[in-house]
């Protein structure tokens, strides 16, 4: 995603992190984009209003009450200038301002005339103010009124021995997520079903068969259609993550579950993306009530689910069809077969070793037309990648 030409807000907070925002300020200038810096007095102790100004080549606002300032770019006009809100480093302070709507200076006041989903958050604490209750219930907050966070990274701390999730990601990791955050508005409108997670194959009441999917590519993936103007249903295997803003998310279990789901919801549904890992197999037999052992070795019985997609796949009226492999070896052999056999559009292939619970993957995307792209890094930013493939193929 291009950030030339758009326009970023750039919000500092008082935090030794604030070093850090001048890097991302010259990383977003030297591509094209457009950026427009706000200081929190707490910031100005850390770093120059003259700083910024050299970098961006505009003047910084730093007093609400300024009318000079004002009269220049006061903060409504700022908020109404501004595409993406970035904040580096969204310290505690301003993620608690920002959650109550306390606008005393000029980047919280001009943030509260930006709507949520236009910001994002770049936190930087002490590990343990991080972990604090105070600080994730804000966190929460803010991301269901859905503004997007990146980091924070788990490393040292400028206290250096003090090591946790706490210190600000990178600038050229934020750099990436402000990207994202400007993908184009071309799935406007577009109706899209994805599903995400693991699914459970209870045998009793309180056991069951499932895999270690944590949902996070799938759920990247119906966020950056969701940002990118779609319609988006969620479907979605039990996983902790926080449920994203805007997108309609149903709950399920099983792989019959799922099937069911995705069968009441394909109504005028154009893009089929079938992330979830399902389970191929289920206990033939489900106890209602907990099994007791029995001396020695058991034997179970597992029967095949419904393969969802080789069901869409058959239909004569279809959706564009992406799937996934996880595979251990044969990457993209195996990759291919399974496209054909599916009869999917896209199939989005990975390692087993690089597929489950990180924060990044790697993937190796095939088209049925011969298409063949590597992709790498954040989920969301290969979630981006797929729709733009996706895109490419949808037609008007
Ligand atoms: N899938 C599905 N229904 C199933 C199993 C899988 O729709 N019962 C989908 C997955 O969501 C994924 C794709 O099919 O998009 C590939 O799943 P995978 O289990 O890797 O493929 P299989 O064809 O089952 O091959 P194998 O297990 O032999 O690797």
């Amino acid at each position: 995603m291009s950030v030339q030409g758009r326009r970023v807000l750039l919000c500092v907070g008082g935090g030794i992190a604030a070093y850090k925002a001048c890097e991302l300020a010259r990383l977003l200038v030297k591509a094209g984009a457009q950026v427009r810096v706000a200081l929190t007095p707490a910031a100005q102790r850390f770093v120059t209003p003259l700083t910024f100004q050299a970098l961006t080549g505009s003047p910084v606002a730093t007093d609400i009450f300024s009318a000079e300032q004002d009269l220049a770019a006061g903060h409504i006009a700022l908020a109404d200038w501004a595409e993406l809100a970035t904040v580096a480093p969204a310290t505690a302070n301003l993620l608690a301002r920002l959650r109550i709507g306390q606008s005393d200076d000029m980047a919280a006041a001009a943030l509260l005339a930006i709507e949520p989903r236009r910001w994002l958050l770049a936190p930087a604490m002490n590990e343990k103010m991080w972990a604090s209750p105070a600080v994730q219930e804000n966190v929460r907050v803010l991301k269901e009124r859905g503004a997007r966070f990146v980091g924070p990274a788990v490393g040292e701390m400028a206290e250096r021995s003090h090591v946790g999730p706490g210190r600000m990601s990178e600038p050229a990791e934020i750099f990436a997520a402000c990207a994202d955050a400007l993908a184009p508005r071309d799935l406007e409108n577009v109706k899209v079903l994805v599903t995400a997670g693991p699914t459970r194959e209870m045998l009793d009441p309180v056991r069951y068969l499932s895999n270690p999917s944590s949902g996070r590519m799938g759920y990247a993936i119906a966020e950056a259609a969701r940002d990118r103007g779609a319609r988006v249903t969620l479907i979605s295997g039990p996983v902790e993550l926080p449920r994203p803003a805007d997108v309609e998310v149903v709950d399920v279990v099983s792989a019959e579950d799922l099937a069911r789901a995705v069968d009441e919801r394909l109504d005028g549904v154009r893009v089929v993306v079938m992330a979830a890992a399902v389970a191929d197999q289920r206990p033939a037999t489900r106890a209602s009530r907990k099994v007791k052992k029995q001396p020695g070795d058991e034997t179970m019985t597992l029967v095949r689910t419904p393969d969802i997609l080789a069901g869409l796949g058959a239909r004569a009226q279809r959706p564009m069809l992406v799937g996934f492999a996880a595979e251990s070896e044969n990457l993209e052999e195996n990759a291919r077969d399974k496209l054909a056999r599916k009869k999917l559009d896209l199939i989005v292939a990975n390692d087993v070793a690089d597929a489950f619970g990180k924060e990044t993957n790697r993937v190796l995307v095939l088209g049925k037309d011969g298409a063949r792209r590597e992709v790498q890094g954040p989920k969301l930013s290969v979630a981006h990648a797929i729709w733009d493939m996706v895109r490419e193929r949808l037609g008007g």
